[in-house]
């Protein structure tokens, strides 16, 4: 029994590239708001779901994974970076087992569940062990400068593509898994569409409009803006106010958060959302007390990416000597509220081609140029 479990799994594993090649040529289907919204609450049919969910997700997934087999060697071939590849081959095995079961069967349903929550758990650690692989890059090849811009452009695509596949996962766990939320019973899988910000930045509300998203991020605006005025003001008993501000128009919804920490010199704010420039060394794994993705240095990029989820963006402005406001804008409509989700093609392909070519800006020489060698032509 063991044998022929082991020619399976073999046999499961040699036939992935085939499955890869055929479901990366699909483009993703990105759904909105509104679309979840309804779905999960008068059209809630768990076949349907299901069905979508089996070719969905093996597009979504063998989209990235082309893209990741185009990462630098010097970075694929890192442990870290082979363990998350390796979890992402194993969750596409386990879906497409589901191609040719019965969707009127209810067992089939259930096992189908059972296996998303699986998966689910499976990738809890992608973001840290990827950030890992990143750290024992840079480590082995600190002068390998040429790369920052292709890893920024994979890693920005691969968390949002995790974000859009954790979506529909976490709905479809949460709306079929037999029984109501009894914490949140407004709340449509991980959505409350009666969630008030307002309750959010004050701290009130726990289950939110894309919980993680609004929460994750005015926590981590809080947390840099709070640390950025104590540091600044150590020596002054009257610690200056962070102010939060939530506007809602006809298009945005626009949530800013200002402090008068000192600010951040205009030329590193690009950094600062740079995966390779703040990735700092690991922190302790496994640690339940600290919040998500602290210590990272991931709460900027991160944070832009789920606000870009949905067609938002987050920005920061900044005054060196002043102080910062970090702007969420999200979509206020939930019909505009469209996710946003890399597709894998000959674009997406350039991106990944190192340049060798010359910049085409002049590069500033730090010695200013000393004209007395100049003769001037007549
Ligand atoms: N409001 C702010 N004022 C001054 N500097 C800021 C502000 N917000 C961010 N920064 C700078 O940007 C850096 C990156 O912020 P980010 O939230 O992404 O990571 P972090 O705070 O260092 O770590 P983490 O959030 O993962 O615990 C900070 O370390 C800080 O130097
Ligand atoms: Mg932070």
């Amino acid at each position: 029994m063991k044998f022929v479990r082991f020619i399976m799994k073999n046999a499961a594993m040699a036939s992935v590239p085939k499955h890869i090649e055929h479901f990366s040529k699909f483009s993703p289907s990105p759904l909105s708001m509104k679309q979840f919204l309804d779905f999960g609450s008068i059209n809630a049919c768990e076949k349907t779901s299901f069905v979508f969910l089996r070719q969905e997700l093996p597009v979504r997934l063998s989209n990235i994974m082309k893209e990741i087999n185009l990462l630098p060697d010097k970075l694929l071939t890192t442990q870290p970076v082979k363990m998350v590849q390796s979890w992402y081959i194993q969750s596409l095995i386990e879906i497409l087992e589901f191609l040719d079961k019965n969707p009127d069967d209810y067992k089939v349903l259930g096992e189908f569940v059972d296996a998303l929550v699986t998966i689910r758990n499976r990738h809890n650690d992608v973001v840290p062990t990827m950030a890992q692989g990143i750290i024992e890059y840079k480590e082995t090849f600190p002068h390998d400068a040429v790369t920052n811009q292709n890893i920024q452009y994979f890693l920005d695509r691969f968390y949002m593509s995790r974000i859009s596949i954790r979506m529909l996962i976490n709905q479809h766990t949460l709306i079929f898994d037999g029984s109501a939320n009894p914490v949140h019973p407004n709340t449509i899988g991980s959505i409350d569409p009666l969630c008030q910000v307002g309750d959010v930045v004050q701290g009130k509300y726990e289950f939110i409009n894309f919980k993680l998203f609004l929460k994750n991020t005015i926590f981590s605006f809080l947390q840099n803006a709070m640390r950025a005025t104590i540091e600044t003001h150590e020596n002054s008993n009257n610690l200056p106010p962070i102010q939060v501000m939530v506007s809602l128009g006809g298009e945005d919804m626009s949530i800013k958060v200002s402090d008068k920490g000192g600010g951040v010199p205009f030329r590193r704010i690009e950094n600062l959302f740079s995966y390779m420039y703040s990735t700092a060394p690991a922190p302790q794994m496994g640690e339940h007390t600290r919040p998500p993705l602290a210590g990272f240095g991931y709460g900027l990029p991160i944070s832009r990416l789920y606000a870009k989820y949905f067609q938002g963006d987050l920005q920061l402005y900044s005054m060196e000597g002043h102080g910062t406001d970090a702007v969420i804008y999200l979509k206020a409509l939930s019909t505009d509220s469209i996710e946003r989700l890399p597709v894998y093609n000959k674009t997406a392909l350039k991106n990944y081609k190192v340049s060798q070519e010359a910049d085409d800006w002049c590069i500033p020489s730090k010695e200013p140029l000393d004209l007395s060698n100049y003769k001037v032509a007549k």
